[in-house]
């Protein structure tokens, strides 16, 4: 049976990243975004960080006047970055934790212990129509307090499988592997829709794309690195084959 169609929101933050070491306009991200576009992307993801270390406040606003494919705008769950959201009105919202100190996102948000903060903005941004997704380790806990709080998506933290793999740790693979399957099953039961994403790279997406109840992938870092070698559309196009054929795969 041939398994849903598996969507890839390519992430620009790294765009900025390179852009802000010189400041200036060079390269741009919305530049960048249009090419993700271009290339076959389904959307476009940007973290407006606390510190501003990439993406600003003005490529938020250009993002969302000019893209043709939904924003997915990842932020902490804080009243500054909510009145931006409510502001702007991306397609989606989702929350993720955020440490000054951590170079990119360190584990899922762990909306368990931090229920009383981001129950409330799941449904100020819900409200306002804004599709709200959390950004959670895979685990059972995580994924009930997620459907308790009524938020209609979850992303699952790839970034310990990512690891695993770079380790070359067979038994590793395997639990990092299997706790997905289980997460995406389990979000799946409990009518969340669910996404996947950070530290993937066109030799560890195909275990992750395989995954049938998973309905997007969100992946910048390596794509934008790569594009040093291929170009941006190049990288692009590679990763949804590599997707597309683990699905195919998978589903035959
Ligand atoms: N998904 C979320 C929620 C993230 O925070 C990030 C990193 O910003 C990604 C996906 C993409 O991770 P990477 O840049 O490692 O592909």
């Amino acid at each position: 049976m041939a398994l849903r169609p598996l969507r890839l929101g390519v992430n620009i933050d790294h765009v900025a990243t390179i852009r802000n070491a010189r400041g200036g306009a060079h390269p741009d991200p919305l530049r960048a975004a249009r090419a993700a576009e271009a290339a076959g992307a389904d959307g476009i993801t940007a973290h407006l960080r606390e510190d501003r270390r990439h993406i600003a406040d003005d490529d938020i606003a250009r993002l969302v006047a000019e893209l043709e494919r939904p924003l997915n705008l990842e932020m902490a769950p804080t009243a500054e970055m909510t009145a931006i959201a409510l502001r702007h009105r991306p397609h989606a919202v989702c929350l993720v934790p955020e440490k000054r100190e951590e170079r990119t996102t360190e584990g899922g948000l762990d909306i368990a212990v931090h229920h009383n903060t981001v129950a409330p903005i799941v449904a100020e941004l819900g409200t306002a129509g804004i599709r709200v997704s959390l950004f959670i380790e895979p685990s059972g806990v995580q994924l009930a307090v997620a459907r308790a709080m009524g938020a209609p998506v979850v992303e699952l933290h790839t970034g310990s499988y990512a690891e695993a793999v770079l380790s070359g740790e067979r038994a590793r693979i395997g639990t990092e592997l299997g706790r997905l399957r289980e997460a995406a099953a389990e979000g799946a039961r409990l009518g969340l829709e669910v996404h996947a994403g950070h530290g993937l790279t066109f030799d560890n997406v195909g275990a992750i794309a395989a995954i049938p109840e998973l309905a997007e992938l969100n992946i910048g870092h390596f794509l934008v690195g790569e594009a040093i070698f291929t170009g941006l559309e190049a990288a692009i196009v590679r990763m949804r084959r590599l997707m597309e054929a683990a699905r195919a795969e998978a589903g035959a």
